[in-house]
Protein backbone atom coordinates (compact mmCIF):
# COMPACT_ATOMS: atom_id res chain seq x y z
CA UNK A 1 0.00 0.00 0.00
CA UNK A 2 1.70 3.17 -0.93
CA UNK A 3 1.58 5.44 2.37
CA UNK A 4 3.78 8.46 3.60
CA UNK A 5 6.69 5.94 4.01
CA UNK A 6 6.56 4.57 0.59
CA UNK A 7 9.94 5.07 -1.10
CA UNK A 8 10.16 6.65 -4.95
CA UNK A 9 11.98 4.81 -7.97
CA UNK A 10 11.62 5.81 -11.45
CA UNK A 11 12.99 5.94 -15.18
CA UNK A 12 13.66 9.26 -17.37
CA UNK A 13 13.78 8.65 -20.81
CA UNK A 14 12.11 10.38 -24.01
CA UNK A 15 9.66 8.81 -25.25
CA UNK A 16 9.01 6.40 -22.49
CA UNK A 17 5.12 5.32 -22.70
CA UNK A 18 6.76 1.94 -24.22
CA UNK A 19 8.55 1.29 -21.12
CA UNK A 20 8.46 -2.30 -19.52
CA UNK A 21 10.16 -1.31 -16.71
CA UNK A 22 7.68 0.69 -14.57
CA UNK A 23 5.76 -3.28 -14.78
CA UNK A 24 9.04 -5.40 -13.48
CA UNK A 25 10.18 -3.44 -11.15
CA UNK A 26 6.65 -2.90 -9.39
CA UNK A 27 5.95 -6.73 -9.62
CA UNK A 28 9.57 -7.48 -7.78
CA UNK A 29 8.70 -4.67 -4.96
CA UNK A 30 5.29 -6.48 -4.51
CA UNK A 31 6.76 -9.98 -4.69
CA UNK A 32 9.09 -9.29 -1.81
CA UNK A 33 7.01 -7.26 0.04
CA UNK A 34 9.45 -3.37 -0.31
CA UNK A 35 6.96 -0.40 0.50
CA UNK A 36 8.22 1.38 -2.80
CA UNK A 37 6.62 2.49 -5.81
CA UNK A 38 8.17 2.99 -9.75
CA UNK A 39 7.34 5.26 -11.91
CA UNK A 40 8.44 6.43 -15.61
CA UNK A 41 8.56 10.26 -16.08
CA UNK A 42 9.13 11.40 -19.72
CA UNK A 43 11.69 14.24 -19.37
CA UNK A 44 13.07 17.16 -21.71
CA UNK A 45 15.97 18.39 -19.25
CA UNK A 46 18.35 15.53 -17.61
CA UNK A 47 20.08 17.66 -15.51
CA UNK A 48 16.83 18.95 -13.76
CA UNK A 49 15.53 15.37 -13.05
CA UNK A 50 18.59 14.36 -11.80
CA UNK A 51 18.40 17.10 -9.34
CA UNK A 52 14.85 16.26 -8.54
CA UNK A 53 16.07 12.86 -7.03
CA UNK A 54 18.04 14.68 -4.06
CA UNK A 55 14.73 17.18 -3.64
CA UNK A 56 12.25 14.72 -3.65
CA UNK A 57 14.73 12.10 -2.49
CA UNK A 58 14.02 9.20 -5.06
CA UNK A 59 15.90 6.01 -4.06
CA UNK A 60 16.83 4.93 -7.64
CA UNK A 61 16.49 5.63 -10.98
CA UNK A 62 16.82 3.89 -14.08
CA UNK A 63 17.72 6.17 -17.20
CA UNK A 64 17.10 5.02 -21.02
CA UNK A 65 17.30 6.79 -24.74
CA UNK A 66 18.34 9.11 -25.21
CA UNK A 67 19.90 10.37 -21.94
CA UNK A 68 22.26 7.05 -21.07
CA UNK A 69 25.39 9.42 -22.21
CA UNK A 70 24.31 13.06 -20.91
CA UNK A 71 23.44 11.90 -17.40
CA UNK A 72 26.99 11.36 -16.87
CA UNK A 73 27.65 14.88 -16.75
CA UNK A 74 24.86 15.34 -13.76
CA UNK A 75 26.11 12.93 -11.41
CA UNK A 76 28.20 12.49 -8.43
CA UNK A 77 30.44 9.55 -8.78
CA UNK A 78 30.26 6.95 -12.05
CA UNK A 79 30.73 3.35 -11.25
CA UNK A 80 34.44 2.23 -13.29
CA UNK A 81 32.25 -0.13 -16.05
CA UNK A 82 30.09 2.99 -16.77
CA UNK A 83 32.90 5.06 -16.69
CA UNK A 84 34.83 2.91 -19.33
CA UNK A 85 31.56 1.97 -21.45
CA UNK A 86 30.87 5.65 -21.58
CA UNK A 87 26.99 5.17 -20.94
CA UNK A 88 25.26 5.20 -17.79
CA UNK A 89 21.69 3.39 -17.27
CA UNK A 90 21.09 3.17 -12.98
CA UNK A 91 21.35 5.55 -10.93
CA UNK A 92 21.87 5.03 -6.97
CA UNK A 93 21.25 7.41 -4.38
CA UNK A 94 23.09 6.40 -1.49
CA UNK A 95 22.43 9.41 1.14
CA UNK A 96 21.83 12.07 -1.89
CA UNK A 97 25.16 11.01 -3.28
CA UNK A 98 23.68 10.03 -6.88
CA UNK A 99 25.90 7.31 -8.31
CA UNK A 100 25.78 6.27 -11.76
CA UNK A 101 26.10 1.95 -12.90
CA UNK A 102 25.91 0.25 -16.29
CA UNK A 103 23.77 -2.64 -15.64
CA UNK A 104 23.29 -3.24 -19.90
CA UNK A 105 26.73 -4.75 -20.38
CA UNK A 106 26.56 -8.06 -17.84
CA UNK A 107 22.46 -8.39 -19.32
CA UNK A 108 23.89 -8.76 -22.28
CA UNK A 109 25.88 -11.47 -21.32
CA UNK A 110 23.94 -13.22 -19.03
CA UNK A 111 22.02 -15.10 -21.05
CA UNK A 112 25.48 -16.30 -23.54
CA UNK A 113 27.51 -17.39 -20.42
CA UNK A 114 26.35 -21.22 -20.69
CA UNK A 115 27.45 -20.89 -24.18
CA UNK A 116 31.18 -20.08 -23.60
CA UNK A 117 32.04 -16.78 -24.65
CA UNK A 118 36.02 -17.25 -24.32
CA UNK A 119 37.78 -17.22 -27.36
CA UNK A 120 34.24 -17.32 -29.20
CA UNK A 121 33.69 -14.84 -32.17
CA UNK A 122 31.50 -12.88 -31.36
CA UNK A 123 29.95 -10.08 -34.30
CA UNK A 124 28.04 -7.19 -32.91
CA UNK A 125 25.48 -5.12 -35.61
CA UNK A 126 25.70 -1.37 -34.32
CA UNK A 127 28.11 1.15 -33.00
CA UNK A 128 25.89 3.35 -30.72
CA UNK A 129 25.11 3.22 -27.04
CA UNK A 130 23.87 -0.23 -26.60
CA UNK A 131 26.79 -1.70 -29.41
CA UNK A 132 29.24 -0.35 -26.62
CA UNK A 133 28.16 -1.91 -23.70
CA UNK A 134 27.74 -4.96 -25.00
CA UNK A 135 31.22 -4.98 -26.88
CA UNK A 136 32.56 -4.33 -23.07
CA UNK A 137 31.00 -7.41 -21.42
CA UNK A 138 32.21 -9.32 -24.53
CA UNK A 139 35.79 -8.11 -24.40
CA UNK A 140 35.67 -8.81 -20.27
CA UNK A 141 34.55 -12.09 -20.86
CA UNK A 142 37.61 -13.08 -23.65
CA UNK A 143 35.21 -13.25 -26.30
CA UNK A 144 36.93 -12.09 -30.38
CA UNK A 145 34.74 -8.94 -31.50
CA UNK A 146 33.78 -8.15 -35.02
CA UNK A 147 31.59 -4.92 -35.36
CA UNK A 148 29.03 -4.51 -38.24
CA UNK A 149 27.92 -1.09 -38.73
CA UNK A 150 26.61 1.18 -41.60
CA UNK A 151 28.51 4.20 -40.42
CA UNK A 152 31.86 2.98 -41.07
CA UNK A 153 33.52 6.16 -38.83
CA UNK A 154 31.64 5.22 -36.06
CA UNK A 155 32.26 1.67 -36.74
CA UNK A 156 35.79 1.85 -36.76
CA UNK A 157 36.18 3.75 -33.84
CA UNK A 158 34.60 1.48 -31.80
CA UNK A 159 36.40 -1.66 -33.00
CA UNK A 160 39.65 -0.02 -32.32
CA UNK A 161 38.36 0.69 -29.08
CA UNK A 162 37.99 -3.02 -28.40
CA UNK A 163 39.96 -4.79 -30.49
CA UNK A 164 37.69 -5.57 -33.11
CA UNK A 165 37.49 -6.47 -37.02
CA UNK A 166 34.90 -3.88 -38.63
CA UNK A 167 32.87 -5.00 -41.69
CA UNK A 168 30.57 -2.03 -43.43
CA UNK A 169 27.17 -2.79 -44.01
CA UNK A 170 27.82 -2.48 -47.60
CA UNK A 171 30.45 -4.64 -47.85
CA UNK A 172 28.13 -7.97 -45.50
CA UNK A 173 25.10 -7.38 -47.90
CA UNK A 174 27.95 -7.72 -50.57
CA UNK A 175 29.39 -11.23 -49.15
CA UNK A 176 28.39 -14.77 -49.78
CA UNK A 177 29.89 -15.99 -46.55
CA UNK A 178 30.39 -14.90 -43.53
CA UNK A 179 31.25 -16.88 -40.12
CA UNK A 180 31.06 -16.29 -36.39
CA UNK A 181 29.79 -18.16 -33.15
CA UNK A 182 27.49 -15.58 -31.99
CA UNK A 183 25.95 -12.92 -33.53
CA UNK A 184 24.24 -9.90 -31.98
CA UNK A 185 22.12 -6.92 -33.41
CA UNK A 186 22.11 -3.80 -31.43
CA UNK A 187 20.53 -1.79 -33.57
CA UNK A 188 16.65 -0.76 -33.53
CA UNK A 189 16.54 -2.53 -37.71
CA UNK A 190 13.36 -4.64 -37.14
CA UNK A 191 12.08 -2.92 -34.41
CA UNK A 192 8.42 -2.25 -34.48
CA UNK A 193 6.63 -0.82 -36.43
CA UNK A 194 9.59 -1.67 -39.11
CA UNK A 195 9.19 -5.32 -38.40
CA UNK A 196 9.93 -6.26 -41.46
CA UNK A 197 13.55 -5.19 -41.77
CA UNK A 198 16.37 -7.06 -41.31
CA UNK A 199 19.61 -5.68 -39.91
CA UNK A 200 21.78 -8.92 -41.41
CA UNK A 201 20.80 -11.14 -44.63
CA UNK A 202 19.66 -14.62 -43.89
CA UNK A 203 21.82 -16.38 -46.43
CA UNK A 204 24.71 -15.29 -44.41
CA UNK A 205 23.70 -17.01 -40.94
CA UNK A 206 24.28 -20.88 -40.29
CA UNK A 207 23.38 -23.13 -37.80
CA UNK A 208 26.21 -23.57 -36.18
CA UNK A 209 25.45 -19.50 -34.86
CA UNK A 210 23.77 -18.45 -31.53
CA UNK A 211 21.76 -15.51 -32.67
CA UNK A 212 20.71 -12.59 -30.27
CA UNK A 213 18.98 -9.70 -30.57
CA UNK A 214 18.47 -6.95 -28.31
CA UNK A 215 14.78 -5.58 -29.43
CA UNK A 216 11.95 -6.87 -27.51
CA UNK A 217 9.01 -5.21 -29.19
CA UNK A 218 8.48 -8.15 -31.23
CA UNK A 219 9.70 -10.42 -29.18
CA UNK A 220 10.59 -12.45 -32.80
CA UNK A 221 12.18 -10.07 -34.50
CA UNK A 222 13.08 -11.17 -38.41
CA UNK A 223 16.30 -11.58 -37.92
CA UNK A 224 15.31 -14.35 -34.91
CA UNK A 225 12.90 -15.57 -37.41
CA UNK A 226 15.12 -16.34 -39.88
CA UNK A 227 17.87 -17.23 -37.57
CA UNK A 228 15.64 -19.72 -36.25
CA UNK A 229 14.25 -21.12 -39.78
CA UNK A 230 18.19 -21.74 -40.32
CA UNK A 231 18.26 -23.99 -36.91
CA UNK A 232 20.08 -21.24 -35.00
CA UNK A 233 19.86 -20.95 -30.94
CA UNK A 234 17.87 -17.84 -30.78
CA UNK A 235 18.06 -15.37 -28.06
CA UNK A 236 15.61 -12.47 -28.20
CA UNK A 237 15.56 -9.28 -26.30
CA UNK A 238 13.35 -9.92 -23.41
CA UNK A 239 16.30 -12.21 -21.70
CA UNK A 240 18.77 -8.97 -21.55
CA UNK A 241 16.21 -6.37 -20.43
CA UNK A 242 15.03 -8.54 -17.33
CA UNK A 243 18.75 -8.71 -16.58
CA UNK A 244 19.26 -5.80 -16.93
CA UNK A 245 16.55 -4.20 -14.71
CA UNK A 246 17.30 -7.87 -12.55
CA UNK A 247 21.09 -5.82 -11.66
CA UNK A 248 19.06 -2.36 -11.23
CA UNK A 249 16.82 -3.90 -8.76
CA UNK A 250 19.90 -5.58 -6.69
CA UNK A 251 21.49 -2.04 -7.06
CA UNK A 252 18.96 -0.67 -5.20
CA UNK A 253 17.45 -3.14 -2.62
CA UNK A 254 20.36 -5.83 -2.27
CA UNK A 255 18.09 -8.42 -3.35
CA UNK A 256 18.35 -10.77 -6.14
CA UNK A 257 15.15 -11.41 -7.94
CA UNK A 258 13.52 -14.22 -9.83
CA UNK A 259 13.31 -12.77 -13.62
CA UNK A 260 10.22 -15.50 -13.54
CA UNK A 261 7.49 -13.53 -11.61
CA UNK A 262 8.59 -10.28 -13.47
CA UNK A 263 8.93 -11.88 -16.62
CA UNK A 264 4.89 -13.47 -16.72
CA UNK A 265 3.84 -9.86 -15.77
CA UNK A 266 5.48 -8.32 -18.80
CA UNK A 267 3.99 -11.31 -21.10
CA UNK A 268 0.58 -11.89 -19.95
CA UNK A 269 -0.51 -8.59 -17.44
CA UNK A 270 -2.85 -6.18 -18.82
CA UNK A 271 -0.64 -2.99 -19.47
P1 LIG B 1 21.65 3.06 -29.02
O1 LIG B 1 22.15 3.94 -27.92
O2 LIG B 1 20.28 2.49 -28.74
O3 LIG B 1 22.62 2.01 -29.41
P2 LIG B 1 22.40 4.82 -31.17
O4 LIG B 1 23.57 5.27 -30.36
O5 LIG B 1 21.60 5.85 -31.87
O6 LIG B 1 21.38 4.02 -30.27
O7 LIG B 1 22.92 3.71 -32.20
C1 LIG B 1 22.06 3.14 -33.12
C2 LIG B 1 22.81 2.10 -33.96
O8 LIG B 1 21.88 1.55 -34.89
C3 LIG B 1 23.95 2.65 -34.78
O9 LIG B 1 24.93 1.67 -34.94
C4 LIG B 1 23.27 2.96 -36.12
O10 LIG B 1 24.14 2.95 -37.24
P3 LIG B 1 24.97 4.29 -37.65
O11 LIG B 1 26.16 4.32 -36.75
O12 LIG B 1 25.32 4.07 -39.07
O13 LIG B 1 24.03 5.45 -37.44
C5 LIG B 1 22.33 1.80 -36.22
N1 LIG B 1 21.19 2.12 -37.08
C6 LIG B 1 20.09 2.83 -36.74
N2 LIG B 1 19.25 2.94 -37.80
C7 LIG B 1 19.84 2.28 -38.83
C8 LIG B 1 19.49 2.02 -40.20
N3 LIG B 1 18.36 2.48 -40.73
N4 LIG B 1 20.35 1.31 -40.96
C9 LIG B 1 21.51 0.85 -40.44
N5 LIG B 1 21.91 1.06 -39.17
C10 LIG B 1 21.09 1.77 -38.38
Amino acid sequence: MINSNTHLYCIFGKPIKHSKSPVIHNAWFEQYKINAAYLAFEIHNISNAVTAMKTFNIKGASVTIPYKESVMDCLDQIDENALKIGAVNTIVNSDKKLIGFNTDFMAAIEPLKHFGIKNKKVCIIGAGGAARAVAYGIRENGGKLVIINRSVEKGKTLALNYDADFISMDEINKRDDFDADIMINTTSLGMYPEIKITPFPSRLLNKRMIVMDIIYNPLRTRLLAEAQNKGCVIIDGLSMFMHQGAAQFELWTGITPEINIAQEAILHGNH
